[in-house]
């Protein structure tokens, strides 16, 4: 089995990236490739499974931002690598701002707000061009619209359970003539990446069907409301299929595509991360939680 690699991070720091709430800077790789190192300082696992979300997207054929496990070698902390989206004369454009541009009242300034419903991110994103050729190469045939691939983003968030796709996590790209939807990025906050081994091991064992990880599978949320005024976003699962329901063709085609993944698929991604870096227990977990929300999924 050829592990991942982990890319040592020598170079000097260009500049730290404001956004977002991790440290990370962008550098110059060997080859005058700008690229920005996401570091994962809180022990929360966000290298391992920002690097198996990419995996996963790719077998899925998402557009997706490829993420390398790295260490930045001045501070010895572990993180991830990924290259810069934009290409010279691309603009990212952020959901916030497209959400602003037909709601002037829609609440910019604040991550995670309940104007952040499928309604409005569905307006918003109807009006994308799909993602550029160069990162929709593996998408499903026939799809003509950002709305129908985003819906695929969704779907991978239920399956690896990414609970933070809130309205800087997902964006445009201005290429200067047209509005695309950008690559899906920022996927660390998924797989129940910060739930501790001892949980997950107990989780793994019980016969409670209550502490299952069925039951565990069943809890995660969006960054996705119904309603503006709801208190609380839908589940990971729901918000797809809320989003799906005006595409059910391209939302079947995705779901085409996880039906074809097998167990033994899922088990050669997660046997590829290092395991000083995913404990045992963590690996069945997760594979678990994988088959969990497949099915899940598949069944909705
Ligand atoms: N590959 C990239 N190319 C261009 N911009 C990027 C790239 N990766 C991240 N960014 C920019 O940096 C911001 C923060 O990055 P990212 O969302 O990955 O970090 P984060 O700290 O995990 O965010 P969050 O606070 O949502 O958890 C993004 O919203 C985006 O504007
Ligand atoms: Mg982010």
């Amino acid at each position: 089995m050829i592990m991942f690699p982990i890319i040592r991070v020598t170079q000097p720091q260009d500049a730290p990236e404001p956004l977002g709430t991790k440290r990370k800077y962008w550098f110059k790789d060997d080859s005058g490739q700008e690229m920005l190192f996401k570091a994962e300082e809180r022990g929360y696992g966000e290298d391992w499974s920002e690097k198996i979300a990419c995996e996963l997207a790719a077998l899925l054929g998402i557009p997706h931002v490829h993420y390398e496990m790295a260490r930045d070698v001045n501070s010895d902390q572990p993180g991830v690598v990924c290259a810069q989206i934009r290409q010279p004369g691309e603009a990212l454009v952020h959901g916030n701002t497209l959400l602003q541009l037909i709601d002037p009242e829609y609440p910019k300034t604040k991550l995670r707000v309940p104007e952040h419903t499928v309604s409005a991110v569905y307006s918003v994103i109807r009006a994308l061009k799909p993602p550029l050729p160069h990162w929709s190469a593996n998408v499903p045939t026939g799809m003509t619209t950002g709305v129908e691939v985003f819906v695929g983003y969704l779907m991978l968030d239920a399956w690896v359970a990414n609970q933070d796709r809130h309205h800087e996590n997902w964006a445009a790209l201005w290429t200067g003539e047209q509005l695309t939807l950008a690559p899906s990025y920022d996927h660390g906050a998924c797989l129940a990446r910060n739930v501790s081994d001892e949980e997950k091991k107990e989780r793994l064992i019980t016969k409670d069907a209550g502490y299952s990880v069925a039951t565990f599978a069943g809890r995660a949320g969006s960054r996705l409301f119904n309603l503006a005024t709801d208190t609380r976003p839908l589940s990971a699962l729901e918000a797809f299929r809320q989003f799906s329901a005006p595409v059910a063709q391209a939302a079947d085609a995705w779901k085409d595509r996880l039906r074809a993944i097998d167990q033994s698929v899922m088990e050669g991604v997660l046997d590829r991360v290092p395991p000083d870096r995913l404990s045992r227990v963590c690996r069945d977990f997760t594979l678990r939680l994988l088959l969990e929300n497949q099915k899940r999924i598949l069944d909705a």
